[in-house]
């Protein structure tokens, strides 16, 4: 103070300048810095997505996602117990399907003994306690990767959202708690309720991928289930593009009336403001994806020893809580449960 007025004479104090106003304050010590933190992320904001591989007793690294597998159901099974046990209160599933049984249309989604719902039924039986959430998508079961059925090289809508909605109440009888489907057809949130009232899982809810964006952030899970290779073209006709938010909120809206329990956004981290309208606007339970992509590119940073891998992914799981979601789909759920409860 005596510096400043020594250096400008005539010059305001900062106590003027402020008002005597000071932020640091109460950022002086932990004790005080604890006590007046806004948000707090707790191991029941997470779901963790595992992606699932025929076989047994195998898990295959991912290279695009380092300390990610795909795994056995029996494996899986083991994984996910151990996920329950830390508390983590809910999974998402994601099958690599083999090659042979994946078609033109994906009418392998339609097998009530697809490798989806045969992980379902046995992690429901072993563990009944976590949440199963299924996407129900056709991209893994696809020879193109596409998320819907194609026809004259374009997804046709209504074709896709009846199969959806066929598989949905297959996914639900295997054991799925809360169906997500994340084709971004449109009409499919009503039809999935539809059919899964009709099918007498009223009480199976539903997880809109309501806001998904047409994203590069998409591309290491691709080569987790399979379709990095296959995919021509890009998903533009049914994606989002990530120049709108306003055309964000009307899909949210109309999922909303269609009849969402919850809604998603993804990817996580760019689309934070997309999180913070639909959470002012709509008030529905709503969840980020922090993607493959999001996930590799923490972990390469942090394996170059450019980043503190742990306090970034902290920090980013955080952000989403702030940005005001209920919750958080993250590769890191089981590493960051882990953390939490030894921070206690
Ligand atoms: C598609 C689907 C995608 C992801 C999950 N389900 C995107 C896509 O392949 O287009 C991406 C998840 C991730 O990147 O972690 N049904």
């Amino acid at each position: 103070d005596r510096m400043l007025r020594a250096a400008r004479p005539g010059a305001r104090s900062v106590d003027e300048i402020t008002g005597s106003r000071r932020m640091r304050r109460m950022r002086k010590a932990d004790w005080s810095r604890r006590l007046v933190q806004e948000n707090r992320l707790s191991v029941d904001d997470l779901i963790w997505p595992i992606f699932i591989i025929d076989g047994e007793n195998r898990r295959e690294p991912i290279d695009a996602m380092p300390g990610v597998f795909r795994l056995t159901i029996d494996i899986a099974v083991e994984e996910v117990e151990k996920a329950a046990r830390l508390g983590v209160p809910a999974i998402a599933t994601f099958p690599n399907v083999d090659h042979s049984l994946r078609d033109q249309t994906g009418s392998e989604i339609l097998n009530p003994d697809n490798l989806l719902n045969r992980a379902s039924r046995a992690i429901k039986a072993a563990v009944p306690q976590i949440g199963i959430i299924t996407d129900a998508a056709l991209d893994p079961f696809t020879s193109h990767g596409h998320d819907g059925i194609l026809r004259d090289g374009t997804i046709v809508n209504d074709e896709t959202v009846r199969q959806i909605a066929e598989a949905a109440v297959l996914q639900a009888a295997a054991g799925a708690d809360i169906i997500a489907p994340s084709d971004m057809m449109d009409g499919r949130i009503g039809a999935v309720r539809d059919a899964l009232n009709e099918a007498g899982f009223g009480d199976v809810a539903i997880m809109s991928y309501a806001t998904k964006f047409a994203s590069a952030f998409y591309g290491p899970y691709r080569e987790a289930i399979g379709t990095a290779g296959l995919l021509k073209g890009d998903k533009k006709t049914y994606y989002l593009d990530h120049a709108n938010s306003e055309e964000a909120v009307r899909e949210a809206e109309q999922d909303v009336d269609e009849g969402a329990d919850m809604l998603m956004v993804k990817p996580g981290l760019p689309y934070l403001d997309i999180i913070r309208r639909l959470k002012d606007e709509l008030g529905l339970p709503t969840f980020a994806y922090q993607v493959s992509g999001e996930y590799s590119m923490i972990k390469a940073a942090a394996a170059h020893g450019w980043i503190d891998g742990e306090k970034v992914m902290m920090e980013t799981l955080l952000s989403f809580k702030r940005a005001g979601c209920d919750g958080i789909l993250t590769y890191f759920a089981p590493e960051v449960a882990a953390l939490l409860n030894k921070r206690g």
